[in-house]
């Protein structure tokens, strides 16, 4: 099975930009997409990373948040058009929200409206546990494709200005403990997705990083999984989470749509190859914005963990 993941693509429509209310939290965020974010995020390597996924034949897409800058309904919906351009169809790619899709509090209605059926579980993963939906939603959803079992969580939510943080709660955390003990699952490759890093340096940090990721590294270390990976911090980060089964890696993938002329930041993806119930290598394909194509592949080693 050939998984690709990608993330934090921001995707920008020129209308959606003309249509800025710059009304309260957005106007921070307003005023920094204009002079910064615009240039940087370029719409047109999402267009040909959707190119060479349709024609590399990947199995499933993966992506880990931030499709929007600042949530606008408008967004979404821009963003759901290249999305469905993707051949594999929304039962082929998963997408979650990440913070940039909740900077406003209504970004994650309209989330769930626009992306819905990117972020549908599968029958029979929905949860009994008597929580109102305003506290965890349907998340975490869990997607099981060809012996992967993909595990979504949502992080985000409206913050203070100039933060980023985000936090799984205690109810997701317990579905998440379920789900990854749950014997439909034995003997599936164990994909958790989430927007925020969870381990590392940047996990720990209180403007950005993820809140309760002590009582993550606890569901993981209890229950494990094959392979964590999360965008946010748009940068290619390797790090692990212990767990009683063995080491588990942790990988961020950068931006999907940054240039800015700093190589080891160029917009890319990564694809996995899983088998048998595990990643048996994984590479980057990077974008080359003059000959508008991701056409190169970057070798990693498979194990990182050590
Ligand atoms: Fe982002
Ligand atoms: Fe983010």
């Amino acid at each position: 099975m050939r998984l690709a993941h990608c993330s934090d693509l921001h995707l920008l429509s020129l209308e959606g930009a003309r249509t800025l209310d710059f009304a309260s939290k957005r106007w921070i965020g307003g005023m920094n997409l204009l002079t910064n974010r615009g240039r940087h995020y370029h719409t047109e390597a999402f267009e040909d990373m959707v190119a060479d996924l349709n024609a590399l034949g990947v199995d499933h897409v993966l992506c880990t948040g931030d499709v929007t800058n600042l949530a606008f309904e408008q967004e979404f919906r821009f963003a759901r058009v290249l999305f469905d351009r993707l051949t594999l169809g929304a039962h082929g790619v998963t997408v979650l929200p990440g913070n940039h899709d909740a900077y406003v509090d209504e970004g994650r209605a309209h989330f769930a409206a626009i992306f819905a059926d990117y972020a549908t579980t599968d029958p029979g993963w929905t949860w009994d546990d008597g929580a109102p939906s305003s506290e965890a939603g349907p998340w975490p959803i869990v997607r099981v494709r060809a012996g992967v079992a993909i595990i979504g969580i949502s992080t985000s939510f409206q913050t203070p200005w100039f933060t980023a943080y985000g936090r799984v709660g205690e109810r997701q955390l317990a579905r998440l403990g379920r789900a990854l003990a749950d014997p439909r699952l034995r003997g599936m490759a164990r994909v958790v997705a989430i927007h925020h890093p969870p381990a590392g340096r940047r996990a720990r940090s209180r403007i950005r990083g993820l809140k309760d990721r002590e009582a993550f590294a606890a569901v993981i270390a209890l229950h494990g999984a094959e392979l964590v990976v999360h965008g946010h911090e748009h940068r290619d980060l390797r790090g692990t989470l212990p767990a009683r089964s063995g080491v588990v890696d942790v990988l961020g993938v950068p931006s999907g749509t940054y240039e800015a002329g700093k190589p080891d930041r160029t917009a890319r993806y990564r694809v996995f190859d899983i088998g048998d119930g595990a990643v048996i290598s994984h590479h980057l394909r990077v974008w080359d914005r003059d000959r508008r194509a991701f056409d190169r592949d970057v070798a990693e080693p498979a194990e990182l963990a050590s």
